[in-house]
């Protein structure tokens, strides 16, 4: 039985953390892009959705090369967005309903355009030269080594100012900074105050596994399992370009920055396996206080390998780490596009009654499908360098659809994304009256989510695992939850279940029938509390 007994005190481990991709939330001044204002309009529906924290997705000055996450100024607003003046608005506004805000610290690289990496590309005698990652190319005039870009290409660019190559795990317009430079690792620690000072609850932490890269720059291994269809990036394993050994020291330095503060909380964006996933934690939990877990992403969707993935998940926690959950974010296709929409509300019901700190990305409270984005609008680099193979990520990251009207109340101006036909259908207004909606449903695994201790922070016990059932208890003292997922379009009868004990089914309505056995309609997932 994981977690029995666990207190789960802080606000970060009860509650539900909503991001935000600021750019398609809310758009106040018709540009066709969101911005903090738009935030601030809509944070009465957070309130009303039930969660209690905001990741909002980087709102820093940047030219947008990857839509923010190419930072130019970390201690910022872009115009775009707004003025740290609205910024601090904003918080002031969260912070009145109970909502907590985290941002986006995006530490692996910056803009080109960032002062620090203008003056570093000036001279090779510049005291920024290396605050980077500089290195002659080979004789023959060819990159430094295989490192290859996440988004295409090589991950070194020449640069005909001094000769030299400069790495970018990224777009060439990310480049890397170097930290092993400790002048590096304190300006970037003195982001982090710059914003805890204005009240920042926590820092939802970009692409850490890639912090650092192999000291001597030693090829990486060619990777055997790359296919045809695969991202050209997977051509090579990353031993050499990610998940190295001093990125640890470099977390607990940020960890350290947060606990000057009160309850604060570091969040940190990897992809790796459970078992390297744990290192994230730190020695002692001195890292992160969640290392993101995006098993339930990429995982096969049955129940046998949920069922294997949360145990091997929860076994491998080290002793008083925290767990977490996600089913999608700004970067991965959406979940009611991976499982269907009916399924999509069995993953809801999934991820809220979990053991672990879920976050949900805007629209997945509204089943929001992946948008097919033509060609001629395709906004995402990544799409553009490696054409024809899915890899873009415009369509995870089209506008929210407030009302059903032309622009879908996102906008007075003209989208940075389409709005779908589908997605118009599936709206926000729509949805708030409709008492079966996926909307009603996350709100009402949100409030019972609230109201018991046993789905934020009780225990969980696998109770059931077939080819087409799961079940699990969550337990808090005496009280004991038991939750059964039919991952199956037929219905499924499950003696365990009485119908009398019925807290919420997905259907959100009454059950057919209130004696036991229950049986579950299709795609139907239950939470029954248990004498
Ligand atoms: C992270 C972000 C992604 C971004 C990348 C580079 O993976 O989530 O959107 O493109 O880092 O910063």
């Amino acid at each position: 039985m994981a977690g029995d007994g666990a207190t789960g005190g802080a606000w970060w481990q009860k509650g539900v953390v909503y991001q935000i991709y600021p750019r398609s939330f809310q758009d106040s001044n018709a540009d066709g892009v969101g911005d903090l204002p738009g935030i601030a309009a809509r944070l009465d529906y957070l309130v009303a959705l039930g969660v209690h924290a905001i990741w909002i997705s980087p709102i820093f000055p940047s030219p947008m090369a990857d839509f923010g996450y190419d930072v130019s100024d970390y201690c910022g607003v872009d115009p775009l967005f707004g003025t740290l003046d609205e910024f601090d608005r904003l918080i002031a506004a969260a912070h009145e309903r109970g909502l907590r805000v985290i941002l986006d610290f995006v530490p692996n690289h910056t803009s080109d355009q960032h002062p620090w990496f203008v003056e570093s590309r000036s001279s090779p005698d510049s005291p920024k030269r290396d605050w980077y990652i500089w290195k002659d190319p080979k004789p023959d005039g060819s990159p430094p080594n295989n490192w290859v870009s996440e988004f295409g290409g090589r991950a070194w660019t020449f640069d005909p100012t001094t000769g030299q190559c400069y790495y970018h795990a990224y777009l060439k317009e990310q480049p890397d900074l170097n930290w092993r430079n400790p002048l590096v690792q304190d300006a970037m620690l003195q982001v982090i105050r710059f914003w805890f000072e204005r009240g920042v609850d926590g820092f939802r932490v970009d692409a850490i596994h890639h912090l650092f890269e192999d000291k001597e720059l030693r090829d990486n291994p060619p990777n055997p399992d790359w296919r045809e269809g695969m991202s050209p990036a997977r051509r090579v394993l990353r031993t050499r370009t990610m998940d190295q050994p001093e990125v640890h020291d470099a977390i607990a330095a940020m960890r350290r920055v947060s606990d000057e503060y009160d309850d604060r909380v570091m969040i940190g964006e990897a992809y790796l396996p459970i078992d390297r996933l744990m290192a994230y934690y730190g020695v002692d939990l001195t890292g992160f206080h969640l290392p993101f877990n995006f098993h339930l992403i990429s995982a096969l969707w049955t129940p046998t390998a949920i069922a294997a993935l949360i145990g091997a998940y929860e076994a491998a926690l080290p002793s008083g780490a925290w767990p977490n959950w996600v089913l999608g974010n700004h970067d991965r296709s959406r979940v009611a596009s991976r499982l269907g929409r009916e399924q999509a509300r069995v993953a809801a019901m999934l991820l809220l009654t979990l053991r672990g700190t879920a976050t949900i990305y805007q629209g997945e409270e509204l089943g929001m499908t992946d948008v097919p984005i033509p060609p001629e609008l395709v906004q995402d680099l990544w799409e553009k360098n490696v054409p024809g193979l899915g890899l873009g990520r415009d369509s995870v990251r089209t506008p929210m659809p407030w009302d059903g009207t032309l622009h879908a109340g996102f906008t007075a101006g003209h989208p940075w994304l389409p709005i779908a036909e589908a997605n118009r259908v599936i709206n926000v207004a729509a949805q708030q009256d409709d008492p079966s909606s996926m909307l009603a449903l996350y709100r009402g695994l949100l409030a019972l989510r609230r109201s018991e201790p046993a789905l934020s922070v009780g225990a969980y016990v696998p109770v059931a695992a077939t080819d087409r059932v799961l079940a699990y208890e969550r337990r808090f003292h005496e009280r004991r939850l038991l939750i059964v997922l039919n991952f199956s379009r037929q219905p499924l009868p499950f003696e365990m279940v009485d119908g009398r004990g019925l807290l919420l089914s997905t259907y959100l309505d009454q059950p057919q029938q209130i004696n036991a056995p229950m049986v579950l309609r299709a795609h139907e997932g239950v939470i029954v509390q248990m004498p």
